[in-house]
């Protein structure tokens, strides 16, 4: 169970209540995130996504880039289960693979631009994952990675969980176990910059997502 050890993969019980009760939250998050997005994905990219979940992020780009190829990788078999359903349901043609983001089961080189949502704090070596992001991107490719900022502001943090699907009395609640146990074992923007820094990318990039209790960390690999 990832309650017991963030490490974990989402039992099938935690999938479903990540994405009935705060994927909608990180999705309205995501109108932002997938704007900073946006700017960097060409019409006809190739994508990933690692640590997919449910796929929203995903098919938004896949909707947004009718010509785009999307693959979402996550850990979860459940996730990547919902995903697929999610992508029939919305007929978008966007791949979705169970595996790991710290040994990626794909060619060096394979996408133009690789983002990740809220998905690091869980792996158990993030730099290795990170590292294994950049293997797969092409050279010139963009990596993209959002993730609570153990350091957010309390009213991103309030307006972020005020979004999730709780009855407003779970709110105070879910708020401490955002801040505590979500955030809590998130990185910071020190973190990041130490994160980006170990990596082989040019045009790097680490700050606050605004309005949100996110930070970016972000960075092209070279030609
Ligand atoms: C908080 S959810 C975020 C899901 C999605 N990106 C979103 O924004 O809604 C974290 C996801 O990371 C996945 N995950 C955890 N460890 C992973 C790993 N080592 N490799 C790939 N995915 C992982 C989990 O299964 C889970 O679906």
């Amino acid at each position: 169970m990832v309650l017991a050890d963030i490490a974990a993969p989402y039992s099938s019980v935690e999938s479903f209540i990540y994405d009935r009760v705060i994927a909608p939250a990180v999705l309205a998050m995501g109108e932002r995130i997938a704007g900073e997005l946006a700017g960097q994905i060409a019409d006809d990219a190739q994508v990933l996504d690692v640590g997919c979940g449910g796929g929203h992020l995903a098919l938004d780009i896949a909707a947004r880039r009718a010509r785009a190829q999307v693959t979402g990788l996550d850990l979860s078999a459940e996730q990547v289960a919902r995903a697929a359903a999610r992508a029939q349901a919305r007929r978008l043609a966007v791949r979705f693979v169970q595996g790991s983001a710290l040994d990626l089961p794909f060619h060096s080189g394979s996408f133009d631009v690789v983002t990740s949502v809220a998905s690091i704090k869980h792996w158990p070596d993030q730099a290795q994952g990170l590292r294994e992001c950049v293997r797969v991107l092409r050279a010139g490719g963009r990596l993209v990675v959002f993730e609570a900022d153990r350091g957010c502001r309390l009213e991103d943090a309030q307006d972020f969980v005020g979004r999730w699907a709780l009855p407003r009395p779970l709110r105070l609640p879910a708020l401490a176990a955002f801040r505590t146990w979500v955030a809590g074992q998130a990185i910071d923007l020190d973190d990041a910059r130490a994160l980006v820094g170990g990596l082989s990318l040019e045009a790097t990039e680490v700050r606050r997502v605004p309005g949100t209790p996110a930070l970016m960390l972000a960075g092209s690999k070279p030609l």
